[in-house]
């Protein structure tokens, strides 16, 4: 396949060089186009040897073999990465200034950007804007991983790895590797995990899935908020499984550690309320609905507009809590009310108690709730006293139904775990 790996001018260059590895040794042909600014982090010498092909960045250069106009028609898939908030404004705004912008113009074939920058630059509304209008064009943003970036800050801002990168095209290129795949939530080879029982290919065929994922975050002002520990990755393994099977996803998503899934329909979220909107809105029109998100179940009920000051002649501040609505709870009645098929799937994340363990509140939950199945996962330390789930890139489960049939169990990867989630749903659409 013909790939363009566009480099933007950021630190994270360096790294598209092993991502240009690993296109060529799985056998692709791939032209580089680094931005003018990009060529100060790795120089053109650097592109060409690791291509084998002649790298440039200025539309006046061999003219008569128009490449302004074919790089871009003759490209497969076109791959951005870096891709800097200078880069995603200016494809966002169609501009064609340079060799890259032009050939992002002239694409017919998917695009991916994997962007890397500040946290503030990539927070801004002005980028979160750009993302905004981009994915909506169908083109694939990866949001950036979460890790030191280049000075002594972390936070969103880190270039996806590599691997990630490499996984999330392939996707794209409808190759996707299941090895790749599983890279492409966790950025790196969990400790031996047992095998991935794969999903059947198109038995999802043409079903809509919407899938929510990652955790909400409620704000207290603008530089605080309550969150939680959910890293989305199940979502994101889900969403994968369910591409893989052949289904039309839409993947709604608050704060998660991983890039999101590519191929599916992206929908970036931050708070309960905006996940509302945007959860109701999508299963309208859904046939399955899949609430792997972490909802926080309240918010602030006031959100200050400056930043909350530690004063000495002040007392300590009271944050007042109010209850967010539950939006399974909405999607359940949604369905009832309009009469609508539509097979719904509940997770939850408990622990036991003294007065009854994890599963029976599990189903005292899938009760209340109404969903059709419901993942119990047990949180909070396991025998070795760290983290059994959240974060960890693999799970184990029970999948309850509100039929009373048996419950499934499930343990391994998340990709196996959600291997086994889009199998019941196959089996209870009747389409395995
Ligand atoms: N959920 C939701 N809206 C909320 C809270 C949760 O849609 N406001 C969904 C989650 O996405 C998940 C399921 O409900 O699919 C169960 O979430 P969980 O946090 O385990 O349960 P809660 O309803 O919050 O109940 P509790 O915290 O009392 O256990």
């Amino acid at each position: 396949m013909n790939i363009v790996l566009g480099v933007g001018g950021g630190i994270a260059a360096y790294k598209s060089a092993l991502l240009l590895r690993l296109f060529t040794e799985a056998g692709h042909s791939v032209t580089v186009i680094p931005t003018q600014a990009s060529t100060k982090f790795v120089g053109v010498a650097t592109w060409e040897a690791l291509s084998g092909r002649p790298v440039t960045n200025d539309v006046f250069d061999a003219v008569d073999q128009v490449n302004h106009v074919r790089i871009g028609h003759e490209a497969d898939l076109i791959v951005v990465a870096p891709a800097t908030a200078d880069l995603l404004a200016r494809a966002a705004g169609g501009h064609a200034d340079d060799l890259l912008t032009t050939t992002l113009l002239m694409a017919r074939g998917p695009v991916l950007f994997a962007p890397a920058m500040h946290t503030e630059m990539w927070q801004h509304a002005s980028t979160q804007a750009n993302v905004a209008t981009l994915r909506s064009r169908g083109v694939n943003v990866l949001d950036p991983a979460v890790g030191r970036l280049t000075g002594p800050d972390t936070g969103p801002g880190r270039l996806p790895e590599p691997e990630a990168i490499f996984a999330a095209a392939m996707a794209l290129l409808g190759s996707p590797a299941p090895e790749a795949l599983d890279t492409a939530q966790t950025c790196e080879k969990a400790t031996e995990q047992p095998e991935s029982p794969a999903v059947k290919q198109g038995s999802l065929s043409g079903v809509r899935v919407l899938i929510t994922a990652g955790g909400t975050r409620e704000p207290l002002d603008p530089v605080r908020f309550l969150g939680n520990k959910s890293s989305g990755k199940q979502g994101v393994a889900l969403a994968e499984a369910a591409l893989a099977a052949g289904a039309d996803v839409t993947f709604v998503h608050a704060h998660m550690e991983v890039a999101a899934p590519a191929g599916a329909k992206l929908q970036r979220v931050e708070t309960a309320l905006e996940l509302r909107a945007a959860t109701l809105a999508a299963a309208a029109s859904a046939d399955v609905v899949i609430m792997a998100a972490a909802v926080a179940d309240f918010r602030p009920s006031n959100v200050s507009q400056g930043k909350i000051k530690k004063r000495d002649d002040t007392a300590d501040p009271i944050i007042n809590l109010i209850r967010n609505p539950d939006i399974l709870l909405e999607v359940v009645a949604h369905r009832a009310a309009a009469n609508r098929r539509q097979l719904i799937v509940g997770f939850a994340a408990e622990t036991g108690d003294e007065q009854g363990d994890a599963r029976s509140y599990a189903e005292a939950k899938l009760q209340r709730k109404g969903c059709d199945l419901l993942v119990l996962n047990e949180v909070g330390p396991g025998e070795s006293g760290s983290e059994r789930v959240f974060g960890q890139d693999s799970n184990k489960v029970q999948i309850l139904s509100l039929d009373g049939a048996n419950p499934v169990q499930a343990s391994g990867s998340k990709r196996t775990v959600a291997n086994a989630v889009v199998a019941l749903i196959a089996e209870r659409l009747g389409t395995t």
